[in-house]
């Protein structure tokens, strides 16, 4: 093992979020515009290859857990066969992926043959109608097909990730978590972050996970906070009274978890990111296409690291969100 990935907070850097694609078969309002969307063209996105080169580097500087996003990580073709090139690194623990899970029935099979280890799918609604309103598309039936396939071909430890937002998901909450209880998948709310394309967010959308807490505990069963297994996680995991299934509550705006942040990102383009919301990029893809060693790859993420901010500061007058939007970050 070589020097590890660790900031100028003490932060050790163990997980990289790999963003695959900027393409998605939905347009969630809270990360993509509408319309007039410039996709990045194929040819500036990473081949598989490159991929790997940069994670064979980030591994001997103790990367160890890996998690695919995008846009939707399943438009990208042959997804499988980079998680069996992931699976193969020297280094590697885990690969997991965040999918909305249009496309998860028709792939389950074969990216659980692949390795893939975790599955995380995004769920707002069970409703059409309300989801319909937030992804600006249909589906509903398609996710739930998408979540039943994941359980029958194996995956355990399915995590479903909803985005919380005042006005308009407040009828969506009891719902979504008797769905998760009665399927026995673990369900995490977020809070809405300011990652919107375009640049909407306001802090009184934001529904917190303290509000959510009480309705939960009110509607369905009292919660009692459960043991933190893993600091580094995002969630606050609960467990209902009657025992049956936890509930997480991703609390990224009103509880920022950002001092135990182990986290780096990789955009679709190979672009180098220490936070969701840094405002600076290193550049992997033309090193990686200019000759460049694995040394300098091996400075640039320690460049990245280095720059590492103590939290996103939203909550501060001068914070000002990302250039890009969700989509072109990943999840
Ligand atoms: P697990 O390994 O299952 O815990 O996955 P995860 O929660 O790390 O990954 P997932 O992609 O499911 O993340 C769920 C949501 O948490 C993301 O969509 C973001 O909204 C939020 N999130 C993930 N990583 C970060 C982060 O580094 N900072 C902030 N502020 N939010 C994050
Ligand atoms: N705020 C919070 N979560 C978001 N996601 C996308 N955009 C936002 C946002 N602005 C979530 C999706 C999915 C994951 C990839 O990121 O719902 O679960
Ligand atoms: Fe697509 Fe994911 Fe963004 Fe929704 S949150 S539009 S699924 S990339």
């Amino acid at each position: 093992l070589q020097t590890p990935l660790v900031d100028s907070f003490g932060r050790v850097h163990t997980s990289l979020r790999i963003s695959v694609t900027d393409r998605c078969n939905i347009r969630c309002f809270y990360c993509m515009p509408l319309e007039n969307i410039r996709f990045k063209p194929r040819d500036e996105l990473l081949t598989f290859e490159e991929i790997v080169r940069v994670v064979r580097i980030a591994a001997l500087r103790g990367v160890r857990k890996l998690r695919l996003t995008g846009g939707e990580p399943l438009v990208r073709s042959n997804l499988s066969e980079l998680i069996r090139m992931l699976r193969e690194i020297n280094g590697i623990d885990e690969v997991a992926l965040t999918t909305n899970g249009i496309l998860f029935a028709e792939q389950a099979e074969q990216l659980k043959q692949s390795g893939l280890n975790r599955v995380n799918i995004s769920l707002d609604s069970i409703n059409e109608a309300v989801f319909e309103q937030i992804t600006r598309r249909k589906g509903v039936d398609r996710v739930l097909a998408g979540i039943t396939a994941a359980q029958e071909v194996g995956f355990d430890e399915i995590r479903l990730n909803a985005v919380a937002i005042r006005n308009l998901t407040e009828g969506e909450i009891v719902p979504l978590a008797n769905f998760a209880r009665e399927n026995d998948l673990h369900l995490r709310f977020i809070e809405f972050m300011p990652l919107d394309a375009d640049k909407a967010w306001k802090t009184d959308q934001v529904l917190s996970g303290r509000e959510l807490r009480a309705i939960i505990s009110r509607e369905i069963a009292p919660l009692r906070e459960a043991d933190r297994s893993d600091p580094s996680q995002p969630a606050t995991d609960f467990v209902y009274a009657d025992g049956k299934q936890q509930i997480g509550f991703i609390n990224s705006v009103t509880e920022p978890f950002c001092n135990s942040c182990n986290r780096l990102r990789m955009t679709a383009e190979g672009q180098l990111r220490n936070c969701l919301f840094s405002t600076t990029e290193w550049d992997a893809r033309q090193l990686l296409r200019d000759g460049g060693s694995d040394e300098d790859l091996s400075k640039l993420l320690s460049a990245c690291v280095k720059a590492k901010k103590a939290s996103h500061g939203i909550d501060s007058p001068e914070f000002v969100p990302p250039e890009r939007a969700m989509y072109q970050i990943g999840g």
